[in-house]
């Protein structure tokens, strides 16, 4: 008889302990819901950077021949503009070049072969003014 006690009695103990190991079931209860509501909301504010990246690549793309270049000669509220080397510089805020004239020389042109030949600085001085843009011939 304690032999059949015995026996059931280990019996009972490995059933507790394998149901006590069983029931864990109920864990995967992550919501993953409002995760996928927010890059939904997100898309159309990626409109407005995109349109603000194009703004800079087209000033940086500024060309000009040389008859455009003319209308920057720095008088009537125009700017004025130099070009050397196929490089438009911006001079409108240099002292040395008020209404866009600079010992005899005027803006809206390209001076290469003077800055080299005639001014007693050479190319130096551009380092002094802005480059805006490139000189094209059509
Ligand atoms: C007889 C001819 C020239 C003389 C005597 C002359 C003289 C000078 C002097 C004294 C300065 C310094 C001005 C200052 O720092 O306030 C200067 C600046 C400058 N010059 Fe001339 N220059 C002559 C021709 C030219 C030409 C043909 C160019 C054509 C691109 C030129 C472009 C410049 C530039 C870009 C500067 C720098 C302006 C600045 O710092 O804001 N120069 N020049």
């Amino acid at each position: 008889m304690l032999k059949k006690f015995s026996i059931i009695a280990l019996l009972l103990a490995l059933v507790l302990v394998l149901v006590g190991c069983a029931p864990k079931a109920p864990q995967a209860t992550a919501t993953p819901v409002p995760a996928t509501e927010a890059p939904a909301t997100a898309v159309p504010a990626t409109d407005a950077p995109a349109a603000a990246v194009q703004e800079p690549a087209e000033a940086e793309a500024l060309e000009l021949t040389v008859e455009e270049l003319a209308q920057y000669n720095g008088k009537d509220g125009q700017k004025a503009y130099i070009a050397v080397d196929g490089i438009v510089y911006d001079v409108t805020n240099s002292a040395a070049w008020k209404n866009g004239q600079h010992n005899g020389f005027e803006a809206g042109k390209d001076l290469t072969a003077e800055i080299k030949d005639k001014s007693p600085h050479g190319v130096a001085k551009l380092d002094n003014v802005v480059e805006i843009g490139k000189l094209v011939t059509e």
